[in-house]
């Protein structure tokens, strides 16, 4: 069902659409970020939304504001993974589109020479295999719906490399990738679309503090942006909105970049 109806943001000026009435959005990493943006983004178009996040006060701050429900979950455990769904489902009735876009980019994930195998090891089972448990958890419901829309966040560097390398990130963002292309081939004839979101870098708290400390480190990654800046998390929200809804009916398996052209790119302008 889709609403059509304008209706106003919270600022009370700028028209919205009403994409997702009725539907039931389940977002992993909702507490921060693109997760959070996110929440607010789908609420405001009308969707259910479940904020899952492994931080208990930044999921429950979520979930308050957009009017939604929390549930605390270790995205890398199949139990609390499948108790997630299943919470979803059992408070609103359906799961129409899952948002699993959770994920970890520490410090101790470098270079390939002095990445141990504890740190390769942490994020390939937070970015990667918490996309395939989240995936394996929803798609029965949607399955038997006969509909869904699952988007992973993947990110830019699935698509190029990078010499300021995030090794064992790099790796699992190219395993959602390919496991998104390959879900949304299986499971098309199901009416169920998968994509893999592609952000470029996003000004995240953590982002601008740690280029606002080192402006060289700043300029070497802005060099590459054609638009000149970083996307606000509200550019990636809305993606996801579009991805979420039927507006993207015909997009499927698809590497959907939203990197300001950086993947383009070649010489950007001066
Ligand atoms: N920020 C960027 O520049 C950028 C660019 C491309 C892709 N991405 C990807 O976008 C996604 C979101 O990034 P962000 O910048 O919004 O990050 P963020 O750190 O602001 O938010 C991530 C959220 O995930 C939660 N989380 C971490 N581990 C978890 C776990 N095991 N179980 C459940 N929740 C967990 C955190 O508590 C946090 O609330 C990530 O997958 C990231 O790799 C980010």
């Amino acid at each position: 069902m889709t609403d059509q109806t304008p209706a106003a943001t919270g600022a009370g000026e700028t028209p919205v659409c009403r994409r997702l009435v009725g539907r039931t959005a389940v977002i992993t990493g909702a507490g921060s970020g693109i997760g959070l943006a996110t929440a607010r983004r789908l609420a405001s178009e009308g969707a259910n939304v479940v904020c899952a996040d492994i931080d208990e006060q930044a999921g429950k701050a979520a979930a308050e504001e957009v009017g939604g429900i929390f549930v605390q979950v270790d995205v890398t455990a199949s139990d609390q993974v499948e108790a997630l769904f299943k919470a979803a489902y059992d408070t609103y009735g359906s799961v129409d589109v899952a948002f699993n876009n959770a994920g970890i980019s520490p410090a101790d994930d470098d270079s390939i020479l002095t990445t141990g195998l504890d740190a390769w090891k942490r994020v390939q089972e937070v970015n990667l295999t918490s996309v395939y448990l989240c995936c394996k958890h929803a798609l029965p419901y949607m399955q038997r719906q006969g509909k869904g829309s699952i988007i992973n966040t993947a990110s830019f560097v699935a698509v190029m490399g990078a010499a300021t390398s995030q090794i064992s990130y790099t790796a699992s963002k190219g395993g959602v990738l390919s496991m998104s292309r390959e879900l949304g081939v299986q499971f098309a004839r199901e009416g169920i679309r998968v994509n893999a979101l592609c952000p470029g870098p996003v000004n995240t708290p953590l982002l601008k503090e740690l280029f606002a400390k080192d402006p060289e480190r700043a300029a070497r990654r802005l060099v590459h942006v054609p638009v000149g800046r970083f996307a606000e998390p509200e550019e990636i929200a809305a993606a996801v909105a579009f991805l979420a809804s039927d507006d993207s009916s015909f997009v499927n398996a698809a590497e959907f970049l939203v990197d300001g052209g950086i993947a383009g790119a070649y010489v950007t302008p001066v």
